[in-house]
């Protein structure tokens, strides 16, 4: 296998694809823009999932990416070899051009290739589909593999639980896929082992995925999806770390800077202990995952994205405080992870300093609750009784003042105490419970299920942004923008509060544009050309060359990703619920449509 260096693997995937008529377009932001369905973008496919449904894509029908992508839900798993909350997903798309014939030929190309990944065949393991009431078995993957020369018994067919791909929200594009492994020569772990079981043997490098259904509802059947897509995703972190024979990413470029400097933070070496070691490990993916989650918009909360960024970050405290640094020391990681990442994403040299003290402010107030909570912790251990304190206390001083388990069980050691920890687990599981019910909310009525709705609100939102321009400031842009199927959130920068008078102008605003029923024209520009049009955008390297521009007569002009209303009649009505700050010079606005 070809030892390559991060940029070199970036390179290459994009080339390989550009060579064979693919358009490359930029990462999108880690916060999905109009997508009440998931916090954060998950999968590559995540900000294409309009495009799979059938609207055109302005830069054309084959596109390759690197998606920036947060997933949480191993959380648990980080400190191990290779779990991390945030990656790297390289990307090819398919839009309703070629499909499973042509992409394993490709697939196989890559790898094997000494020109490409350079993994010797033998060493490649794949599964297809196997097969049910949805779609058949997958004898035309299985078929393609084998002409590529992948042995029938390096090709495993797997039931839907393995081999079908959708989204964590249960909605949107979908169908079964075809997984690449390397299989590392370890022994079989039984006459059954296959690239599904865990036993190490194969380890998951990328997927295809052959999008040609589609779910409208959580609980309603696949249906075919009128456009057969293909989505692949491989592992960015991943394939640099085995492609280097690494025990684990940690050990790659894109990571070791990070641990050095913790080691120097903490006067302790990396490998004393598996416990250090798994403490730098969750230290930097955690601040990795925040550097950029800060990067895209998002600040510590007890909500939403910013809940999840709080959590990643005093996890990263407590690990800190276990290694013997303050948690306010981490601001220093930031300018490592911007040196090794900036070349890709130079928006984080720009932001860095905006990073480090969101960091440093989340640790403050972090070590404030602590404090609290010792006073708190001091209260309750009065009060305890026969020597013992209860798993229920000990799960509250974690859930209201961040206290770990194990720093209420060493206070209670000191006082003579014995904190039932049986009771805590059972406690702490119950809230995991919940908090996965509450997920599941946000996941209620995905992109496919709320479309028409969220579109028109996306449209009120270009027809908001005019009116501020025209009637408040022209310097006004968009600071963030999100959009539930009730209503949309719109952040701009401002100086001051918009009053009652301002908002009564906004909405008259928009609502006259929304009487005059106008049609909402989409055009496909240059970049040139619709910056010379005057066209609105946030002309950072978020663009591919082409763009779509969204004109609504003369009131609003607009580069965006749509989709849109047709015409602006659909929005019956316009409404500012809330204006609020949203952070320093920064408003937002809460409104709502069609009420
Ligand atoms: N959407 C597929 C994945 O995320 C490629 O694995």
């Amino acid at each position: 296998m070809k030892k390559l260096n991060a940029k070199q693997l970036r390179e290459m995937w994009i080339n390989f694809f550009k060579e064979k008529g693919h358009a490359y377009i930029p990462s999108a932001s880690l916060v999905p823009e109009n997508d009440p369905s998931v916090l954060f973008t998950t999968a590559g496919m995540h900000p294409l999932v309009p495009y799979l449904l059938g609207e055109k894509h302005p830069c054309g029908k084959r596109l390759v990416d690197i998606q920036k992508c947060v997933r949480t839900g191993d959380i648990d798993e980080v400190g191990d070899d290779y779990h991390c909350t945030f990656f790297e997903m390289l990307g090819n798309w398919s839009l309703g051009d070629y499909f499973k014939e042509e992409k394993i030929p490709w697939s196989f190309e890559f790898l094997t290739s000494p020109k490409y990944l350079d993994i010797p065949k033998e060493q490649l393991a794949v599964t297809v589909f196997a097969g049910d009431e949805t779609a058949p078995r997958d004898e035309v993957s299985f078929n393609a593999w084998r002409k590529c020369g992948i042995p029938e018994d390096k090709i495993f067919f797997l039931p839907k639980e393995h081999n079908w791909w959708i989204l964590a929200s249960g909605v949107g594009p979908c169908g079964p896929d075809s997984e690449m492994f390397i299989d590392t020569g370890k022994p079989k772990c039984s006459d059954s082992c296959n690239p599904s079981c865990s036993c190490g043997k194969y380890i998951e490098i990328g997927n295809d995925v052959y999008m040609e259904f589609v779910k409208k509802t959580k609980d309603g059947k696949a249906e075919p999806n009128p456009q057969k897509n293909v989505d692949t995703g491989f592992g960015f972190d991943r394939l640099l770390y085995i492609s280097n024979g690494l025990e684990s990413v940690y050990d790659s470029e894109i990571f070791m800077p990070i641990i050095k400097k913790t080691e120097e933070l903490s006067g302790i070496n990396y490998k004393q202990s598996n416990e250090t070691k798994r403490n730098m490990r969750i230290i930097a993916d955690h601040i990795r995952a925040s550097v950029f989650i800060i990067c895209d918009g998002v600040t510590p909360l007890n909500v939403g994205q910013g809940y999840v960024l709080r959590r990643l970050l005093r996890r990263a405290i407590n690990c800190a405080s276990r290694l013997g640094f303050e948690g306010s020391k981490l601001a220093e990681l930031v300018q490592v992870v911007v040196d090794i990442y900036k070349e890709t994403y130079p928006e984080l040299e720009e932001k860095k300093n905006f990073i480090k003290e969101t960091i440093l402010q989340e640790s403050d107030k972090f070590s404030k609750t602590l404090q609290q909570g010792i006073k708190e912790f001091e209260k309750v251990s009065n009060y305890c009784k026969d020597g013992k304190l209860s798993g229920k206390t000990a799960f509250r001083l974690y859930d209201t003042f961040g206290f770990p388990f194990e720093l209420t069980k060493e206070l209670a050691t000191e006082k003579g105490l014995i904190v039932n920890e049986e009771e805590y687990e059972e406690a702490y599981k119950l809230h995991q419970e919940k908090s996965k019910a509450n997920n599941d909310k946000v996941f209620k009525g995905g992109l496919a299920d709320t479309g028409e709705q969220t579109t028109r609100l996306h449209t009120a939102a270009h027809l908001l942004q005019a009116g501020l321009k025209a009637l408040i400031s022209s310097d006004i842009h968009q600071k963030g923008s999100n959009i539930t199927a009730e209503r949309l959130r719109f952040d701009f920068n401002c100086d001051h509060k918009i009053t009652d008078e301002e908002k009564k102008k906004l909405e008259d605003f928009v609502n006259d544009a929304i009487k005059k029923d106008i049609p909402v024209v989409c055009e496909e520009l240059s970049l040139e050309e619709a910056k010379k049009q005057g066209a609105v955008g946030i002309f950072d390297n978020k663009y591919g060359e082409k763009v779509k521009v969204y004109t609504i007569g003369n009131v609003s002009k607009e580069i965006c990703g749509g989709p849109h209303a047709k015409r602006t009649g659909e929005l019956k009505n316009f409404k500012i619920v809330k204006e609020e700050s949203s952070s320093a010079g920064v408003r937002r606005i809460k409104a709502i449509i069609n009420f």
